[in-house]
């Protein structure tokens, strides 16, 4: 096992674009930081995928500046005594953001809307006719009132229940691993589901919030599917893998998913009607990056300096 010295110079491995606040947590004589180093006592990691990279002796530590760890081959850093860090939290209001924009949007049709208008650049003086004769297709309805399925109540998803209490929507959570500490940070009015399979079939909006394990990875699929609501919106900000895409594509044309707004483009609904592609910026605000990145940086310190392990 790789062991902790206090007195020499300790090195730094960054790989993908930490942010300029993070780094600065290292700036003193104590470290020297770059993405080139053989052999880091600690590497800060955005998304970088890590699978087939060597670890060198010295590494102690790996922190990754957002919350999946999908990148990092975890159980290879523990049978070699290296440890794995998240940033739990940092990026979370910034992935609710643009979970409860996603909502608005998808309900009010602004996507094609929005696409269906440029369309008629070429037409001249003609735009305002068109537009009112052409804007019917696009009616949409609110999301006040409506059912929006939890799954994940962690730091994101916790947030997004409670926002959307704020938006006069219904909430109901499903999280088998719920702490007391996030249930604290829930509010009494997000309704527990017994089952997912009772969150699937009673919400008009799904949004999910849980890390990529052998347990989730294509949690949504074609028999989760046949239990949901018909014309209900799915969406997707936490990992690609958590849906069957080739399912997907069929509940998109059966009607039973109304739209798809996933933060990870696939090759099999990319092209449909009813998906919105989002180049996975759920995390990408500035404030979260400097977030993830000093909290990133600052449990590799504390680590570093004083052997203690602290994910937050
Ligand atoms: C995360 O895991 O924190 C998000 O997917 C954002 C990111 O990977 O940067």
């Amino acid at each position: 096992m790789n062991t902790l010295t206090l007195d020499k110079v300790k090195t730094i491995k960054t790989l993908n674009s930490i942010s300029e606040s993070g780094m600065k947590v290292f700036k003193n004589d104590q470290y020297s930081v770059d993405d080139s180093c053989e052999n880091p006592d600690a590497i800060v990691v955005r998304s970088f995928n890590m699978h087939s990279m060597e670890f060198g002796s010295n590494l102690l530590g790996i922190a990754r500046a957002g919350a999946g760890v999908n990148n990092i081959p975890v159980d290879k850093c523990t049978e070699q005594g290296i440890v794995v860090f998240n940033t739990p939290g940092a990026n979370a209001n910034a992935v609710k953001e643009l979970v409860l924009t996603s909502m608005m949007a998808s309900s009010r049709n602004l996507f094609d809307g929005i696409a269906w208008t440029k369309t008629l650049a070429s037409e001249g003086d003609q735009i305002p006719k068109l537009v009112e004769a052409g804007k019917k297709q696009f009616v949409g309805k609110e999301i006040k009132g409506k059912t929006l399925g939890v799954i994940g109540l962690g730091a994101i998803g916790a947030l997004v229940a409670n926002d959307a209490l704020d938006l006069d929507m219904d909430v109901i959570g499903f999280d088998p691993f719920i702490s007391v500490d996030t249930a604290w940070n829930l509010s009494r009015n997000v309704q527990r589901a017994m089952t997912i399979e009772q969150l699937f079939a009673e919400s008009d909006y799904i949004t999910v919030h849980v890390p990529l394990t052998n347990d989730t990875r294509g949690m949504f699929n074609k028999e989760t599917f046949s239990i949901m609501k018909p014309g209900v919106h799915i969406f997707n900000f936490s990992r690609g893998e958590l849906v069957n895409e080739i399912d997907m594509a069929v509940a998109l044309e059966d009607g039973i998913v109304g739209q798809y707004i996933t933060d990870f483009p696939n090759e099999n609904v990319l092209q449909m009607q009813n998906v919105v592609s989002i180049p996975h910026l759920g995390a990408s605000t500035r404030e979260s990056e400097e977030n993830c990145a000093i909290m990133a940086a600052r449990q590799v310190k504390e680590l570093l300096e004083t052997g203690n392990i602290k994910n937050s």
